[in-house]
């Protein structure tokens, strides 16, 4: 890859990109994995267990798209400061620092499994809190780097320009940061841990998260829509009000029934009932600036994405989070397959989305900043393809999901008062295996998209950076 023209953010970025793809490609391979265990419970039984395959899974997904958020502000850094960016070595170090924990976190995954539940375990071998396994220690290390991480984008604002964009984002960080400090103090009532744990997931997939891709979107329909700075800057403060307005007290929506006082159920219901309506105006914000600006964009599949994210926020946090927010429905739904069919779609609807939408922004750049559109000389078959499959892939799950969540829901909870009877009787229904297999068959349609996607990340453009160099075509 021709990095020539990059500054020093975009190159660090660009790594943070590469680990980030990676990742991606392992989630699914482990999600593969999981999902056929559910089908097959004695596929790799010893040797690579569901907890393990489960574990991988999902912690492949948080990280991975950390590093797409972390990698995405690098990439928008210099230009948005208009200055060199402050610290980068520490910046490059803690890069290194941060990934070789990560490969040491997955490689004790997988080859020590299991343990006893005391003090070396938690310190040096898996935490046990779903989505933060990692280690104590490598907890450590991703605060540090965190800290780092702010550090870089702060002082280089302070010593640039600071912009609207600039502010929302760098007091983001700080939340960013101080919010994972929840999940990392030990307590003997599970009750009292449940309630930190879910700051760190709720606060941080609902609120920080959600802000950091607001200003990312900003940033990207200014660069792919030429939309400008004024309106995107005015949605941000709108989006974020009320993003913070609904989505902190909305955490009560994890309150309803793990002993916590039972205010929670109307203050979580109510709050969390509010969460989609910031959803909703990022769609109209997304939809009316590609009108405005006849959906002209220098980058197709970049624009093409963060269209998608619009729409996979809104459909996967607000309708499906919305379906089983309110604790009359919860009370069926709780941790059934619902829960897992909202997951998909949110995680892949809002974040995986923005995060490959700045990796065709990062691609396009680093082949010489040309138009990635329809002149493209294989007319973009590979993007289009890989847009249309991981969407299809990805929805077609979330309804397999939702059918067997249905099923949990009628004869598990509200036929047989959710008994471990009722457990086992629903998990042999022939409709929760049928959506079981589904799922399969379209996380298969998943898998085929990612290899479109990756492959078409390594190449795009590059023929035409070829003739452009040569000086046969102009950008
Ligand atoms: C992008 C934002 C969001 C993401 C990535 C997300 C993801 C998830 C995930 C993965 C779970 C399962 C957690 C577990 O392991 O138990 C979950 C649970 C839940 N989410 Fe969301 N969510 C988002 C936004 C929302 C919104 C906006 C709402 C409400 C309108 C919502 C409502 C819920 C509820 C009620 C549960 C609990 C399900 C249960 O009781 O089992 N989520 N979410
Ligand atoms: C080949 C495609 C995929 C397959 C076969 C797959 C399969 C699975 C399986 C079997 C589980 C465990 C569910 C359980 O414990 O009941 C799971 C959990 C999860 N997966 Fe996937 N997955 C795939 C892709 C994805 C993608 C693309 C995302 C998001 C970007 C994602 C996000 C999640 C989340 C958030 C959970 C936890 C859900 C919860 O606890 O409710 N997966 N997946
Ligand atoms: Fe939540």
């Amino acid at each position: 890859m021709n990095s020539i023209s990059l500054n020093g953010g975009q190159k660090l970025a660009i790594k943070y990109f590469s680990v980030a793809v990676a990742l991606f490609v392992a989630q699914i391979l482990f999600g593969l994995l999981s999902g056929i265990q559910y089908l097959a419970p004695g596929f790799l039984h010893g040797v690579l267990d569901f907890n393990i395959t489960r574990t991988v899974h999902i912690n492949a997904m948080v990280v991975w798209l950390l590093y797409g958020f972390i990698g995405s502000v690098y990439w928008l850094l210099e230009e948005e400061s208009q200055t060199e960016i402050s610290g980068l070595w520490l910046g490059n170090a803690a890069f290194w620092v941060l990934t070789s924990a990560v490969a040491v976190v997955v490689v004790v995954f997988l080859l020590v499994q299991t343990g006893p539940g005391d003090d070396f375990t938690r310190w040096f071998v898996n935490e046990g809190r779903e989505y933060i396994e990692a280690p104590r220690w490598a907890d450590i290390g991703i605060v540090v780097c965190l800290s780092i991480f702010l550090y870089n984008v702060a002082a280089t604002f302070n010593k640039g320009r600071w912009s609207g964009i600039a502010g929302v984002l760098t007091l983001d960080l700080v939340a960013l940061a101080g919010i994972y400090l929840a999940g990392m103090f030990y307590t003997t009532n599970i009750s009292v841990d449940q309630y930190w744990w879910w700051w760190v997931i709720h606060l941080w997939v609902e609120a920080t998260w959600e802000v950091l891709v607001g200003c990312i979107m900003a940033w990207g329909l200014m660069k792919t829509l030429k939309v400008d700075r004024k309106i995107v800057t005015t949605w941000l403060y709108i989006e974020v009000a009320l993003m913070f307005g609904s989505g902190i007290l909305g955490l009560g929506h994890h309150y309803f029934w793990i002993g916590t006082p039972e205010y929670w159920l109307s203050i979580g219901g109510f709050f969390s009932a509010l969460e989609p309506v910031p959803l909703v105006a990022m769609v109209v914000h997304a939809v009316y600036d590609s009108g405005v600006r006849h959906m002209k964009s220098s980058n197709n599949p970049a624009f093409a994405w963060l269209i998608a994210h619009a729409f996979g926020n809104f459909f996967g946090a607000g309708v499906w989070g919305f379906m089983h927010t309110l604790p009359q429905i919860n009370l069926y739904t709780h941790g059934t397959q619902w829960s897992a069919s909202h997951g998909h779609l949110a995680f892949f609807g809002a974040y995986a989305t923005i995060v490959i939408a700045m990796f065709y922004i990062a691609a396009q750049y680093a082949r010489g900043k040309q138009q990635l559109g329809d002149d493209l000389p294989d007319r973009g078959w590979k993007w289009k393809w890989a847009l249309g499959l991981l969407n299809l892939g990805v929805v077609g799950m979330t309804v397999a999901l939702l059918i067997s969540g249905y099923e949990q829901s009628f004869i598990e909870r509200a036929q047989e008062g959710s008994t471990w009877y009722g457990y086992f009787a629903a998990q042999v229904h022939p409709w929760f295996i049928q959506g079981m297999e589904w799922r399969m068959v379209f996380g298969s349609v998943t898998a085929i998209g990612i290899v479109l996607l990756v492959w078409d990340l390594f190449t795009i453009g590059k023929q035409k950076a070829i003739k452009v160099k040569a000086g046969i075509v102009q950008t």
